[in-house]
C-alpha cells in the first residue's frame, strides 16, 4: 500500500510526532506515513549521519519535521534529546516507540549482555520516553502512545525468550498506562506486528522465510506500510476511544 494514497485522517496535521527508530524498516516508514498527515515529525536514529538522513529525506518529500539522534537504551541520550525539543518548543502529543533489538539465543546460550540489551532497548525505553512525553501531552491535554510490540511477545518463539519477554512486558505496561491517563485524553495502545520485511527479518534464511509464507495465512511477509497505515489510524482522532488496546498485524498468522 502506498502512504500517500491514505487520505487525510483528522487531527495529526501540525503535531508533534516523536517516532524512535525512524530511519530504517518500520520507523522509516511511519515517518513518512505520519509526514503524509501533515505532522512535525521527529524521527530518531542511534547516529548523526541517520538523522541527518532523516531530516534529508524529510526535507525531500516536502514534509515537516527532521531527524535527532537518540540511543533509546540510554537515559542521558534521552534526557538530551528532550532537552532539545524544548528548546526548540516542540512537545511531542504523538509518541511512537518502534526502536528495537533482537538478539537472538536459545535461553540455555543466552548471554546475560543479550537478556540486558533487549529488555532495556526493547521495554525500558518505555519507561525513560513515557515518561519524559507525559508532562507535555498533560499539558496539552491530548495524547497518543503508540508502541510497537510484536506476534512474538503474544505466541512466544524458540531463540527469542529476551525479545518475547520485552514484547510482552509493553503490552502490560502500555494497558497499565493506559488506565492511568485516559481521562486526560491520552491513549495509549500497542501494535503487534507479524514478520514484516525490514532489516530485522533480512537475517532469515531464504528456506526460513519460505516456510514462514506456508504459515501466514496471508502468503506473504507484511511491508512496513502495513504497520505505519494502523499508526496513522492510532494516532488520529478517529481513533480518540481506542485505548489499553493491542492491534496484530500479522497477515493471519496468529
Ligand atoms: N521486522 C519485523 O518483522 C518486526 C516484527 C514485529 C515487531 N517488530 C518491531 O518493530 C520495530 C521496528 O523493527 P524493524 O524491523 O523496522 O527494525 P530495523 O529495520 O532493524 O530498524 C531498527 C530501528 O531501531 C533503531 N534502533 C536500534 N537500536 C536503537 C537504540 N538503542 N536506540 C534508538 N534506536 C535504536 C535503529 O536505528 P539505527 O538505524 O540508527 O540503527 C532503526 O531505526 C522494532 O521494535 C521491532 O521489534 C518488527
Amino acid at each position: 500500500m502506498n502512504l500517500s494514497e491514505l487520505g487525510v485522517w483528522p487531527g495529526i496535521k501540525d503535531r508533534v510526532a516523536l517516532v524512535t527508530g525512524g530511519s530504517r524498516g518500520i520507523g522509516q516508514a511511519i515517518v513518512e506515513g505520519l509526514g503524509h498527515q501533515g505532522a512535525n515529525v521527529i524521527g530518531t536514529a542511534t547516529s548523526s549521519e541517520g538523522a541527518e538522513k532523516i531530516t534529508k529525506s524529510l526535507g525531500h518529500a516536502g514534509f515537516k519535521g527532521m531527524g535527532m539522534v537518540l540511543d533509546v537504551s540510554n537515559s542521558e541520550s534521552v534526557e538530551t534529546l528532550f532537552l532539545k525539543l524544548k528548546e526548540l518548543n516542540l512537545v511531542p502529543t504523538i509518541l511512537v516507540n518502534n526502536a528495537g533489538i533482537t538478539r537472538d539465543n536459545l535461553l540455555m546460550r543466552m548471554k546475560e549482555d543479550e537478556w540486558d540489551e533487549v529488555i532495556s532497548t526493547n521495554l525500558s525505553s518505555l519507561y525513560k520516553i513515557c515518561k519524559a512525553s507525559l508532562r507535555g501531552m498533560m499539558k496539552a491535554r491530548t495524547g497518543r502512545i503508540i508502541n510497537i510490540t510484536s506476534v512474538v511477545g503474544l505466541i512466544g518463539n524458540p531463540g527469542q525468550a529476551n525479545y518475547a519477554a520485552a514484547k510482552a512486558g509493553m503490552i502490560g505496561f502500555s494497558r497499565s498506562l493506559a488506565k492511568e491517563v485516559a481521562s486526560r485524553q491520552i491513549t495509549v495502545n500497542t501494535i503487534a506486528p507479524g514478520y514484516i520485511t525490514t532489516d530485522m527479518t533480512s537475517e532469515l534464511e531464504e528456506s526460513q522465510k519460505k516456510m514462514l509464507q506456508t504459515q501466514i495465512p496471508s502468503g506473504r511477509l507484511g511491508n512496513p506500510a502495513d504497520i505505519a497505515s494502523a499508526v496513522v489510524f492510532l494516532a488520529s482522532d478517529a481513533a480518540g476511544y481506542i485505548t489499553g488496546e493491542t492491534i496484530s498485524i500479522n497477515g493471519g498468522l496468529a
